[in-house]
């Protein structure tokens, strides 16, 4: 049963965001809604295009992973942003957008969530969303940024793939009741677009206040994967450049721009 079938019209009924979603592409299946996004924007598409599919057949996950996308039960759309500012600066959209998809999915479910560095959203330690940020032209300036989120909305316990089984969950699987994935949309387009225009002011201050105080990792042992480097240490800050700030076993800092960070035992 697919109660929510998203279509544009479905999508635009009752859409607060202004800017985002500005134009709507729907598909019933698609590769990757990044890729599309990619192709799109290409082409000219212009600033809050969203690209959103029902499946998608090689969702792209971060660290080369696959996203899992099953049919018609998440959420699986890319947003393109055309913030023209300098590349070095997307991180900080990174992760004004995790806190942004926080807020929306806390208000959904009436549940606290929490972000795990850089930007995965969690609810009780299980990720359920992931963001995906690639920039459709390589470049000095982010002249287009592919902002695409994912969120296990629908899909219950028993139904993730294997490796996923333990460190994944839903909406559903932590409410215990099926969602509106129309409305979480709607909810996630609007806080995105408060995130957007904090970092387009360049507030990014307000970004790491707010970023902090939804990060569950403070003071918690972790380790983080960054290119083939691992390394192993207590979080103790996020820098002013948005950076991952850990405490080594000897008392030394280390900053990390990029990468993924896992939880160890309690420090
Ligand atoms: C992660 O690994 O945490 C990031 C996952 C991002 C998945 C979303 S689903 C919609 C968009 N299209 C993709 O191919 N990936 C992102």
């Amino acid at each position: 049963m697919r109660p929510d079938k998203l279509t544009e019209a479905s999508i635009r009924r009752g859409m607060k965001s202004s800017r985002l979603g500005m134009r709507i592409y729907v598909f019933e299946e698609t590769d990757s809604t990044n890729a599309r996004a990619i192709a799109l924007a290409r082409e000219g598409a212009g600033d809050g295009t969203l690209v959103l599919a029902e499946t998608q057949t090689l969702g792209r996950g971060r660290m080369g992973r696959i996203w899992h996308s099953p049919t018609g039960v998440n959420l699986y759309f890319s947003l393109i942003l055309r913030p023209s500012r300098a590349a070095r600066e997307v991180p900080w959209l990174g992760l004004a957008s995790g806190d942004a998809v926080a807020r929306g999915l806390a208000k959904a479910s009436g549940l606290s969530a929490s972000v795990k560095w850089p930007n995965d959203v969690q609810l009780s330690n299980r990720k359920v969303a992931g963001i995906l940020l690639e920039q459709a032209v390589q470049g000095e300036t982010a002249d287009a940024v592919i902002l695409g989120i994912g969120v296990n909305v629908n899909v219950r316990d028993g139904e993730f793939p294997p490796e996923l089984t333990g460190s994944a969950t839903s909406l559903r699987i932590q409410t215990g009741r099926t969602q509106d994935r129309t409305a979480v949309l709607h909810g996630l387009l609007e806080s995105l677009e408060e995130g957007y225009a904090t970092f387009l002011r360049g507030d990014y201050r307000v970004i790491r206040e707010n970023y902090l105080k939804r990060m569950g990792q403070m003071g918690e042992r972790v380790r983080v994967q960054s290119g083939d480097r691992f390394v192993e240490g207590v979080v103790s800050d996020l820098a002013d450049d948005g950076a991952l700030v850990l405490r080594l076993d000897g008392g030394r800092t280390v900053s990390i721009h990029a990468g993924e960070s896992t939880g160890l035992r309690p420090a």
